[in-house]
């Protein structure tokens, strides 16, 4: 590694300190040093740089094109800070991934991976520190798998856009609730239910409930989504027996029912986003 990348990497280092303090303490303000630790970085630069020689390939906001693929994708999220550069750098054998080595800088290179990150929405590239960057952590990968498999989270709730909707986004979600809380609402959903999302019951005339997450009503009808999130289903009040709140949530009590380990390993992977 050059000097210059390396004293690159040192003031990163630095505002990425600030940077993980002020996470801990107001959001508002991690969004600020996000923009402006974006611009030390010089992203600007790599920002003109990727939709150069990189967007025809990779999309104008890494979205992935015929010729490449998504570089906002959970692949490409992973890649450490080192193996980002890395692969600009050296490219990938047998595929249409080049090296840049030659025709980029280093410099050029570390512009161009910090503005990667930033279309990734994380902070801007630091090297030789491990807290950084996307999670290699084999908790994280192995709650991600969870969540989007047995464990069945991502029907109801998304991240990084992906998923449903019937809970709330659980982008951020860690430092949002912090340890306490977050434990509390995977152990007990019902104990407090986000506003905005709670349960209605509706009660039809045949005696059959139905529940879902209350989204709209009115004097004649009520709306609720389905807990499979997939329908949207409206109740004209004049033809159904009740309609009730309910203060149970619409989430299920999968993770109290988990293993200890595949908790900590969905734990880790909350934490991380
Ligand atoms: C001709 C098309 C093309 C161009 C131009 C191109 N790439 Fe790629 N890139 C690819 C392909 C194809 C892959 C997937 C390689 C593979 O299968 O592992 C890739 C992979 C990558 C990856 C790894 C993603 C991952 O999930 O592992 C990164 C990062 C990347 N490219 C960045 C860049 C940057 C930065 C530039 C511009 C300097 C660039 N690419 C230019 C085609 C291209
Ligand atoms: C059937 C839909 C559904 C499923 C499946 C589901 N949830 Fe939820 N989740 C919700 C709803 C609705 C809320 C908001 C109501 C509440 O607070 O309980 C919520 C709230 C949460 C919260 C609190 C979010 C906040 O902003 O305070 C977390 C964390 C969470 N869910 C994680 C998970 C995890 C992890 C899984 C998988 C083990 C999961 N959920 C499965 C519907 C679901």
């Amino acid at each position: 590694m050059s000097t210059m990348t390396k004293q690159i990497g040192e003031n990163l280092k630095s505002s990425y300190t600030v940077l993980r303090v002020c996470i801990k303490s107001v959001t508002a303000v991690l969004f600020l040093s996000a923009l402006s630790a974006g611009s030390l970085a010089g992203v600007g630069e790599g920002q003109e740089l990727y939709n150069a020689y990189c967007q025809i390939c990779h999309g104008v906001l890494g979205e992935g094109q015929t010729m490449g693929k998504p570089l906002t994708d959970a692949p490409a999220n992973r890649l450490t800070d080192q193996e980002l550069i890395d692969v600009i750098t050296d490219g990938r054998a047998g595929t249409g991934m080049a090296a840049w080595e030659g025709s980029l800088s280093e410099v050029e290179i570390f512009d161009i991976a910090s503005y990667i990150r930033n279309l990734q929405g994380k902070p801007a590239l630091v090297l030789g520190d491990d807290d950084s960057g996307p999670s290699d952590d084999p908790n994280v990968i192995a709650g991600e798998m969870l969540f989007n498999s047995s464990a069945d989270c991502a029907t109801c709730h998304s991240y990084d856009e992906k998923g449903g909707s019937v809970g709330p986004s659980l982008d951020g979600v860690g430092s949002r609730l912090g340890d306490d809380a977050l434990l509390q609402a995977l152990m007990n959903p019902s104990a407090s239910i986000v506003s905005g999302f709670g349960t209605k019951e509706v009660e039809q005339e045949d005696g059959t409930v139905i529940r879902g997450r209350f989204r709209n009503d009115s004097e004649l009808a009520v709306q609720i989504q389905s807990e499979d999130g997939r329908r949207w289903v409206t109740y004209f009040k004049e033809r159904v027996t009740a309609v009730r709140d309910s203060d149970e949530s619409v989430m299920p009590d999968t993770f109290a029912n988990l293993g200890a380990n595949e908790q900590q390993q969905l734990l880790a992977f909350l934490m991380s986003l």
